[in-house]
């Protein structure tokens, strides 16, 4: 006989959404419990954000020391022990997830490990290897999470065909690798590769790189490649491959011609797909055509009592979007009737080099939205401190409503844009003016100033710029 045990509310998978909305639950006084098979912190922390940001910071440190010599720096037989690297990764992942740990267990969120699968709308059949348990809830919120998608031919062996996970572990350094898909992942996975010294190819679909972004942003992110030697195929689509002589070969087409590359390791990138959820079917929660779980502003699925949060519930798979969700939803359920998803700026940062951060429309979007943009852009080598750090790649720029003189966007494209696009998708959250960015005073020597100076440059009235008239 199963063991039964009762929740008011039940979240299923412990990363960035699952476990945010479990301790939030916890703290809105409902009995809670998060279901969870592997390690808690999900993808993000174990297999994903976390691990990449730590191999990606250790790759940079690599790299700036190699370069290092302009500062006066005389490094003789710099290396890298791979083995060395991955422990510290290790203990980079373990301190967290054993974080997230406490956190559960501080706010009395109940952890059941194991798989879980529905059997009826309000309860849940959990296998473990501790045993089975029945779970029963009123509430019970899937954060099931997302896995890579394969593509015909490329089965991921984690050796020599590898996802983002087996990228990720590599003890030993790798001499040549083929990514395929230059999004997210390939773009980061594939810069810090090439900056411990592997010769990356990358084989993007698209006609041309980061196609959804901007042309100017796209372009800073080409050049910083082709200088760290990434040979970026586009319109390419990886065909076949098969392993021979220790190296794998992979066959491509290209505008209607196939050619073959080849490498030690190939690493597939194309995206994510929705974890499928066991037994969903019994409930009648309804999919989407691509998998997703479909809800609404308030998360609810179309069955009353069944939610559905994070990369399970559609784009932007984004580890913070799932969080906001989480919490969103734990309102929902403690009976807050005005609780929604309302984000107007949902920033999305890719870490490759330099960092290239966005919040809200890109100058095309807004184009095509029929907004005529108020576009300002600042050089970080025009900047005293980013020439301070010797990191002067890229702009940041800001995209306003001409008409309201609002902001609308922005886009950062160099040293720390990552924690820059934050000040940005605040202003568009308060609604603030392009004008309100420029009055506020900035601290100097910071790379914050690129931001301000981005709005005098959109105002027309930059003082660190030469600016032609009627520029914009
Ligand atoms: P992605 O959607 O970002 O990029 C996939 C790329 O592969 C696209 O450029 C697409 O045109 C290309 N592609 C698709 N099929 C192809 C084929 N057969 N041959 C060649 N190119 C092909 O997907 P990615 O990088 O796998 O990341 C998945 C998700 O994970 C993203 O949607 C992102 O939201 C999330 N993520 C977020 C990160 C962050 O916030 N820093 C980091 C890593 C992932």
């Amino acid at each position: 006989m199963a063991e039964k045990k009762k929740f008011d509310a039940v979240v299923i998978g412990a990363g960035p959404g699952g476990y945010v909305c479990a301790i939030r639950l916890a703290q809105l006084g409902k009995k809670t419990a998060v279901i969870e098979r592997d390690t808690v912190g999900g993808v993000c922390l174990n297999i994903g954000c976390i691990p990449s940001k730590a191999l990606i910071k250790a790759s940079s440190t690599f790299e700036k020391m190699q370069k290092s010599s302009d500062m006066g720096f005389k490094i003789k037989g710099l290396d890298v022990d791979f083995k060395a690297l991955q422990e510290w990764k290790h203990s980079v992942v373990t301190k967290l997830t054993g974080g997230v740990g406490q956190l559960l267990k501080g706010n009395k969120v109940e952890l059941i490990k194991g798989d879980a699968s529905f059997i009826s709308k309000n309860e849940l059949v959990v296998k473990g290897s501790d045993g089975t348990v029945n779970v029963q809830a009123d509430h019970i919120v899937i954060a099931a999470g997302s896995s890579p998608i394969e593509i015909p031919g490329f089965k991921f062996d984690e050796k020599n065909i590898l996802s983002s996970t087996g990228a990720l572990a590599l003890d030993k350094p790798v001499n040549s690798a083929i990514v395929v898909g230059a999004g997210y992942i390939g773009l980061e996975i594939g810069t810090f590769l090439a900056k411990f010294g592997t010769q990356v190819t990358m084989l993007e679909q698209a006609p041309r790189l980061l196609s959804t972004y901007d042309q100017d942003v796209a372009q800073v992110v080409s050049r910083s490649l082709k200088k760290r030697n990434v040979n970026v195929i586009t319109n390419a689509s990886a065909k076949a491959v098969k392993e021979k002589n220790g190296m794998m070969h992979v066959d491509v087409e290209v505008e209607g011609k196939t050619q073959t590359i080849s490498a030690e390791k190939v690493l597939v990138t194309v995206g994510r797909k929705p974890n499928p959820m066991p037994g969903l079917e019994k409930t009648g929660v309804q999919l989407d055509a691509k998998g997703f779980i479909k809800i609404n502003e308030r998360m609810q699925t179309n069955i009353p009592g069944i939610y559905a949060i994070g990369d399970v519930a559609g784009q932007p798979m984004l580890a913070h979007k799932a969080s906001k969700e989480g919490l969103v939803v734990a309102e929902v359920i403690a009976g807050n009737k005005s609780a929604k998803y309302d984000v107007k700026a949902m920033p999305a940062v890719i870490f490759c080099e330099p960092e290239l951060a966005t919040v809200g429309l890109s100058e095309i979007d807004a184009k095509a939205k029929g907004i005529t943009p108020m576009v300002g852009s600042f050089p970080f080598a025009a900047l005293g401190k980013a020439i301070a750090m010797s990191e002067t790649d890229g702009f940041a720029k800001l995209i306003g409503d001409k008409k309201t003189g609002r902001l609308i966007g922005a886009a950062i494209v160099g040293p720390e844009a990552s924690t820059m696009i934050a000040e940005m998708a605040l202003a568009i959250e308060a609604g603030l003016q392009v004008e309100d960015i420029a009055l506020t005073v900035h601290a100097h020597p910071t790379l914050g100033e690129a931001t301000m100076e981005a709005a005098e440059v959109a105002l027309g009235h930059a003082v660190h710029i030469i600016q032609r008239p009627n520029a914009h």
